[in-house]
């Protein structure tokens, strides 16, 4: 069993049928994959995307809105998923916190680590919002930097796949799934794990990338107290004896 974990969640996927929004079956659903991994004694840190509120790139690609206000308009998207998902984990009785990156005293914790690991030592969700608090980072960046800093074993983004493939397979029927792959193959443009400012941070640190269905039930339970990556798409330099 993982002892202390980073799991990133897409914003995009809070959303409602029509794209928008945060959907309370969808809160419902994450924290009700998260209670069993408190109880089981995992140390849980979080990060989500703001995808469904609104996209820094999206937004500025008028050419009105700068990218960087974009950007931190994106942040603030996250700000509001991560209050969301501590509402959904207090309601199943779990203790949580969210820590910003951008001050913003009134509704948060400011981001520090020390206090962070403090939280979660004692058994609270902490969920990192805003971002890295600078524009042109992904959350995928920041939520590998805070894996990082706390000290967490792997990082699992818990997203609308199952793993890793060699090309979308959306588009082509024939793309296969990639089990496992070191860091450098994660590099490579037609590999879509995660930007590589994110995935160059993972490899310096040698934190083990865990990509996977948020979707599909006790997925993260078999992934993170199990040990089972059958379902899932695994990036580091070492293979794990219980890999397949
Ligand atoms: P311990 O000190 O370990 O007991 O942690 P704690 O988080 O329970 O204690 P603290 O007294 O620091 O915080 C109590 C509550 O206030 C928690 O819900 C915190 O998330 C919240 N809180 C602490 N600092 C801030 C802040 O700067 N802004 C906001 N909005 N809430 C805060």
């Amino acid at each position: 069993m993982a002892k202390r974990v980073l799991i990133k969640f897409s914003g995009e996927a809070l959303a409602n049928e029509d794209g928008h929004g945060i959907d309370s079956k969808i809160l419902k659903f994450i924290a009700s994959e998260i209670k069993p991994l408190v109880e089981a004694g995992v140390e849980v840190g979080l990060v989500v995307g703001g995808g469904n509120i609104i996209r820094g790139v999206n937004a500025s690609k008028e050419g009105i809105i700068r990218r960087s206000s974009g950007d931190y308009m994106g942040m603030l998207a996250t700000v509001i998923n991560a209050i969301a998902l501590q509402e959904a984990l207090e309601h199943f009785g779990l203790k949580a916190r969210v820590q910003s990156a951008i001050k913003m005293a009134e509704i948060c914790e400011p981001f520090i680590m020390r206090r962070a690991i403090r939280h979660l030592e004692k058994g609270r969700v902490v969920i990192f919002a805003a971002g890295t608090g600078n524009p042109f980072f992904t959350t995928d960046t920041a939520a590998t930097l805070r894996a990082v800093e706390i000290g967490a074993e792997m990082i699992i983004k818990a997203t609308k796949v199952d793993g890793v493939y060699d090309k979308d397979p959306h588009k082509y029927p024939t793309a296969k799934k990639l089990p496992h792959l070191t860091y450098d193959e994660a590099l490579q443009d037609n590999i879509k794990v995660m930007d590589d400012t994110a995935i160059a941070l993972a490899k310096d640190n040698q934190l083990p990338i865990i990509v996977c269905n948020m979707f599909e039930k006790g997925n993260l339970y078999d992934i993170i107290v199990n040990n089972n990556y059958s379902k899932c798409s695994i990036v580091s330099d070492t293979r794990s004896e219980n890999e397949t």
